[in-house]
């Protein structure tokens, strides 16, 4: 199995919303990889704060999108890559680029840069175009199309971070393994979600319709059954994520 060829163990520290400095000391506890944020060559989804907002305990609406470039973020991934590398622990690095000439030359960073894993996150390209997509299909469609761009280019394994709201995951799956994927990792965020504030109950996000994606423990029910469903299909190549807190979650 690729997953166990590059992992020491299958804890993994998947990251995104932690700080750069916490996630570089996340490393000390040899988890066996660790994600870096998504970069992009410029900002998607941005707008003004709150990004994020509490609905429960241990659970969040946030609408964060990419808020960092690539060669902004270059100098902190090359350091995390480095402390990485000295444990054997794998380092997987996330982008999103739409335009074919950018994710050629996104990957081509990637490459250089030493990440052990590719990952595409598309999700962000979602909140940008939510009221303009058609629907399921044609994002699924998109999607390959940007995994065989990314092939062309890499021989470094391609993981897929799956979309909250995805519902078919084999489907997707088929899809996107057919286009040259090797990673399935379910899921980002559930979407949309919102988070209504008293004391006029307006939408608390900032973003412009005031959506994000659902995070934390209330998603666990849902990321597990779609680990569960792809399990079923028979692909064994997964990164489960979502609502993953207790080492009990983990055993789930
Ligand atoms: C503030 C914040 C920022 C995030 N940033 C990223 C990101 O940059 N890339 C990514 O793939 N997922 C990102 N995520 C999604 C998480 O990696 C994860 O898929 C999602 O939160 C579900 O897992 P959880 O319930 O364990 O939080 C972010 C989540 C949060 C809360």
């Amino acid at each position: 199995m690729l997953l166990d060829k590059l992992l020491v163990n299958s804890r993994l520290i998947i990251s995104g919303g932690l700080p750069e400095k916490i996630l570089v000391k996340t490393i000390d506890y040899e988890p066996g990889a660790i994600t870096l944020g998504t970069y992009s060559s410029e900002f998607i989804a941005t707008h003004p704060p709150p990004w994020i907002a509490k609905v429960f305990d241990d659970c969040l609406a946030n609408a964060y999108g990419v808020r960092k470039t690539i060669m902004g973020a270059a100098e902190f991934m090359k350091e995390a890559i480095r402390k990485a590398k000295d444990r054997n622990i794998s380092v997987i690095c996330s982008f999103l680029e739409k335009n074919h000439d950018r994710i050629k030359k996104a990957v081509d960073i990637y490459h250089s840069l030493g990440c052990d894993i590719i990952e595409l996150n598309p999700m962000p390209l979602y909140i940008t175009m939510q009221t303009m997509l058609p629907g399921e299909k044609s994002f699924i469609n998109l999607v390959s199309k940007i995994i065989k761009t990314i092939k062309e280019q890499t021989t470094v394994p391609v993981s897929i971070k799956f979309p909250g709201f995805i519902n078919k995951v084999a489907d997707a799956w088929r899809s996107w393994k057919s286009s040259g994927c090797d990673i399935a990792h379910v899921m980002n965020a559930v979407i949309p979600a919102t988070y209504l504030a008293p004391p006029n109950y307006k939408p608390l996000l900032g973003s412009p319709s005031g959506l994000g994606g659902l995070t934390g423990r209330c998603i666990k029910p849902i990321a597990i059954a779609k680990v569960m469903q792809l399990g079923n299909s028979g692909e064994t190549e997964i990164i489960g994520t979502g609502g993953v807190i207790e080492q009990e979650d983990v055993r789930k």
